[in-house]
């Protein structure tokens, strides 16, 4: 029989919104199938979540209508702008852009007071971000304050639902790029070499691919660096502040650093959720979900289930990486992860080798961001140096 659409829960509620990844818990416990207004119908579980990644037939990402290359597309088109997309994100471009990123975590981490509390999250999490993310794709320094602002704006619209500010902030971050790829265009061959300038030469098909779909490639990149890279840099902190011996344990032992950064992060989702849409009728767990159901995939929860990771807050170094869809799985998976975990990787050791100690600011308390972003909004810290860096790890 179909389901009939009762609401079991209420994702805008202040109870969740409170504590996202204690609320997701206790509906994985309690209805891991959930259907609600918001939403639509969330799967909690890490064994229904891998199902849907799978299928990819049955479980479209057409959710739009706008054009979200590659996120809002299916096989055949999906994988034609795959091919074009995961060559920006090889071997040879990470190691090239390495001393580029690790410049910016450097005078970062310099700025930061050698004493003293700072709100990390925008005194650093976002500045991170924002020039590593404007750095690899060769945009303007000028760019930096109205994407900070675009990305709130972004959030805030999606939370509320406002489909007109919604369409008002995509056309906001349209403007931005189409001006950039003007001025490429009227440059000419004395067009900036960087990454900008060459998906303007990408071709799809017989042809060359169009402004509307590199502002659109760029949209959805840039939304998955901005907003999850800042929320993993907070993660990160506010987990190593309240565990010192690990602090120095990965001091001592860089090499453990990525293993870590991606266990952390599974524990702490940096990215709540994502969308799918049902083309045909579904069952999981005794629930039928129509076709067209919109389907949310949550990886805050998925990567948390007791069945697959025994108690999910106890850290584990040894881990079989596959379980771990910190970076989905399927033909969606991830193609920035290996710009992610660079940057990740390279902003943890500046801190670390560069800080004496990361620890919890001791009068306020760290306030937990609201969906849909993650990790959170406010994170008072102290970053205390010695009055000599003793730069572990920086040459
Ligand atoms: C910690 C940082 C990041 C996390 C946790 C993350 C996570 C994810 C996940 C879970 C997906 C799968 C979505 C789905 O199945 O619908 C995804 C897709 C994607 N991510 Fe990331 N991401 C991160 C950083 C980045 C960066 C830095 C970029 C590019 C600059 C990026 C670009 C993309 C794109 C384009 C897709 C869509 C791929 C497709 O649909 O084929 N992400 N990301």
């Amino acid at each position: 029989m179909i389901e009939k659409p009762a609401y079991d829960w209420n994702p805008r509620s202040d109870d969740v919104q409170k504590d996202q990844i204690a609320a997701y818990d206790d509906m994985r416990h309690r209805c891991p199938v959930a259907h609600s207004e918001y939403l639509n119908w969330s799967l909690f579980r890490h064994e229904d979540v891998v199902r849907a990644l799978h299928a990819h037939e049955t479980f479209s990402n057409s959710v739009s209508n706008r054009l979200v290359v590659p996120n809002g597309m299916d096989p055949p088109q999906h994988t034609l702008y795959r091919r074009i997309i995961e060559p920006y994100f090889n071997a040879q471009r990470m190691e090239a852009f390495e001393p580029v990123c690790r410049q910016i975590a450097i005078e970062l981490v310099a700025n930061l007071p050698r004493a003293g509390e700072v709100e990390f999250i925008s005194a650093f999490a976002e500045d991170f971000a924002l020039r590593v993310q404007a750095a690899f794709l060769g945009w303007p320094t000028k760019l930096h304050e109205p994407l900070r602002r675009w990305t709130r704006r972004n959030h805030e619209a999606t939370l509320a639902r406002d489909r007109t500010a919604m369409e008002d902030v995509a056309y906001e971050f349209d403007r931005y790029i189409r001006s950039l790829l003007m001025e490429r265009r009227n440059a000419g061959a004395s067009a900036p070499n960087d990454l900008t300038t060459s998906l303007m030469r990408e071709r799809v098909g017989d042809r060359l691919i169009n402004d509307e779909e590199i502002v659109s490639i760029l949209r959805n990149w840039t939304v998955g660096e901005l907003s999850t890279i800042s929320a993993s840099v907070g993660i990160l902190a506010y987990y190593l502040a309240g565990r010192p011996d690990l602090q120095q344990q990965l001091r001592e032992q860089p090499a453990l650093l990525p293993a870590a950064i991606d266990e952390i992060l599974r524990i702490h989702a940096p990215l709540i959720a994502n969308r799918r849409i049902a083309t045909a009728p579904v069952e999981f767990c005794g629930r039928t979900l129509p076709a067209d159901a919109r389907v949310t995939l949550m990886w805050a929860s998925a990567n948390r289930d007791e069945t697959v990771f025994g108690d999910p807050d106890t850290f584990r170094l040894d881990r079989d990486p596959a379980l771990n869809l910190l970076y989905g799985a399927g033909i969606h998976i991830c193609p920035g992860a290996p710009l992610a975990r660079l940057e990740l990787r390279i902003v943890m050791e500046e801190l670390l080798g560069q800080n004496s100690r990361i620890a919890l600011a001791s009068g306020q308390a760290p306030v937990k961001a609201v969906y849909p972003a993650s990790g959170f909004s406010s994170l008072p810290l102290r970053v205390e140096r010695p009055a000599k860096d003793d730069a572990v790890f920086s040459q």
